[in-house]
């Protein structure tokens, strides 16, 4: 199911929060007061922000309780001023503001089978995991959270999240020198257990690698790991089908400069792992940037697709199937 700026609906934001020196917390609600729609731990939704120059759609986890449809929360990490999204949020959205969001997508979802469930978060990371503890203190089975932060003032939610969940929580902090033993965790785990990590990926990386020295099947291990959109070369892209030819900026994805020149391209994660903007090249007069967590290195290598969301092309002129 494809999902584009065409199926969104407006929220106002009803409280802004300072959690730590990165992040701000945002309380959304409808803003025709009606309950907002249903969705699972490990949603997201991309909140469309209209700038002065520029519309930004950037993908953000839901980190309220799936049970409490009264309002949404997000939590956005202040990023690569370049790029100009979560400093839009920090720097312009205020209290009594409205937003245009899309409805939920979960391509992060728990596993009902699982027998248990250990998740590993790493900073900003944990917006993606806050939504499955709540959908998991819900039931029966057992989970833990194990969640490393630079120092105190960066853990966003620590109070809360142990205040929910108790021991099921530990805390780690970078600056008093404490790590997470990853390895040692996953392969203390029973069978029947799912991982699921959000983090940097170094992290990432360590959970996969770990679960899968211990002989762990590929679908017990979860992760989300959204790429945002880098900033490169700029280059033009002829559109066969609709017949147009675009210039991409440096600051610019692909998927927004085709957004802008008014066609509605399909997209679900914006971040270079669902596959919903894959796209075929037909020519290109230089290479292809893949920047994505999606394509096989073989696919990469082929230079026949392209995610338009995060990757880009270096040269004269890309020529995509769109
Ligand atoms: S929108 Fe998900 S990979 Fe591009």
């Amino acid at each position: 199911m494809s999902r584009s700026h065409s199926h969104t609906f407006a929220v106002t934001v009803t409280a802004i929060t300072q959690v730590t020196p990165l992040i701000k917390h945002f309380v959304l609600k409808a803003s025709d007061g009606s309950q907002l729609p249903a969705f699972s731990g490990g949603s997201h939704v991309i909140v469309v922000m209209k700038g002065a120059s520029r519309v930004h759609r950037n993908p953000y986890s839901l980190l309220s309780s799936p049970s409490d449809l009264s309002s949404y929360e997000i939590a956005v990490r202040r990023a690569d001023p370049t790029r100009g999204g979560s400093v839009f949020m920090h720097d312009h959205v205020t209290v009594g503001m409205q937003l245009e969001i899309a409805h939920p997508v979960n391509l992060f979802q728990l596993d009902k089978l699982a027998r248990k469930h250990v998740l590993f978060a790493g900073g900003v990371g944990i917006t993606a995991i806050a939504a499955q503890l709540e959908d998991l203190k819900m039931g029966s089975v057992h989970y833990e959270l194990h969640y490393s932060v630079r120092g105190p003032e960066h853990a966003a939610f620590a109070d809360r999240l142990v205040k929910r969940h108790g021991d099921r929580v530990r805390i780690y902090h970078d600056s008093a020198d404490q790590r997470i033993d990853i390895e040692g965790l996953v392969a203390a785990q029973p069978l029947g257990t799912h991982v699921y990590v959000c983090g940097p990926t170094p992290m990432i990386d360590r959970v996969i690698a770990s679960a899968r020295a211990a002989g762990w099947a590929n679908s017990h291990i979860h992760w989300e790991q959204f790429s945002a959109p880098p900033v490169g070369e700029p280059f033009d892209v002829f559109l066969q089908r609709s017949n147009i030819t675009l210039s991409v900026p440096p600051d610019q994805s692909l998927l927004e400069a085709i957004e802008d020149a008014g066609i509605d391209a399909p997209y679900l994660c914006r971040g270079g792992v669902c596959g919903e903007c894959k796209c075929r090249v037909l020519e290109v007069d230089g290479v292809l940037v893949h920047n994505d967590n999606y394509l096989s290195s073989e696919e990469k290598a082929s230079g026949a697709l392209i995610m338009p969301c995060v990757s880009r092309a270096q040269g004269k002129k890309l020529v995509i199937d769109l």
